[in-house]
């Protein structure tokens, strides 16, 4: 018998009640924590086609810059595509949201000027394969943006704090995601070179959290 509630095989992704928070905390982060000014930096100066893997309820989307000519975004979870959706009506520039995921990227090899990841690494099952499908897609010397956090370098009780959380709770209670995960490590792995970062706490002032360690910056497929 069929079970009405039950989630969509094809839904790789599934985490409503998740999605339903984060909806909340992504528009209080973007004006309480600071997190809106850096997705301006993240976007600034990119051109042509682009990839945007996980993008959320869509928040960046309205911050892309006129130059870009089309963005591809690849967003498995439901509720959030649907939102994403609705944010790539109010976007500046021609925005196409596809469900799929960012180990299998429904997107043509070589087809794109730049990709973007944003909060999304530490949420990915396979890390290494979502970069090896992001190099594939992007055209050599394309440019991959990133603002990403993960672990608390030079830290260790912080850093002891964050491999107990992603062990018990912290992937449970926010959608798969961990905290001490090593984004420049991972995309310097995956090759891409020309790689510079900042590191920056978010939020910035304020009592320090176990996802507050953040790199925002760009590499290049070779
Ligand atoms: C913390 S949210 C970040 C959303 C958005 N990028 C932003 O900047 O606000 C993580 C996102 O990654 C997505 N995600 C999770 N697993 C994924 C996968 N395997 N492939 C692509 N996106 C995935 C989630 O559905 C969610 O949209």
């Amino acid at each position: 018998m069929p079970v009405p509630d039950a989630p969509p095989s094809c839904d790789a992704v599934h985490h409503p009640l998740f999605a339903r928070f984060y909806v909340r905390l992504s528009n209080a982060a973007d004006v309480r924590a600071g997190v809106g000014a850096h997705r301006e930096e993240l976007l600034a100066g990119l051109s042509g086609r682009v990839l945007e893997i996980g993008p959320g309820n869509g928040l960046n989307f309205c911050r892309y810059p006129t130059t870009v000519t089309e963005v591809v975004a690849v967003e498995p979870e439901r509720h959030l595509r649907q939102l994403a959706a609705e944010a790539a009506l109010r976007a500046h520039v021609p925005v196409d949201v596809l469900p799929g995921t960012a180990g299998s990227l429904p997107v043509a090899s070589a087809s794109c000027d730049a990709a973007v990841c944003s909060l999304v690494l530490c949420s990915l099952g396979d890390v290494r394969q979502a970069l090896g499908e992001v190099r594939r897609v992007l055209r050599p010397g394309g440019e991959l943006r990133f603002y990403e956090h993960g672990r608390a370098e030079g830290r260790r009780g912080m850093l002891r704090v964050q491999r107990a959380l992603d062990a018990t709770v912290w992937p449970r209670l926010f959608g798969g995601c961990h905290t001490g995960g090593d984004p420049v490590g991972e995309i310097r792995a995956a090759g891409f070179t020309q790689i510079s970062f900042r590191r920056l706490m978010v939020p910035e002032k304020g009592p320090v959290q176990p996802s507050s360690f953040h790199v925002l910056g760009s590499a290049r497929c070779p």
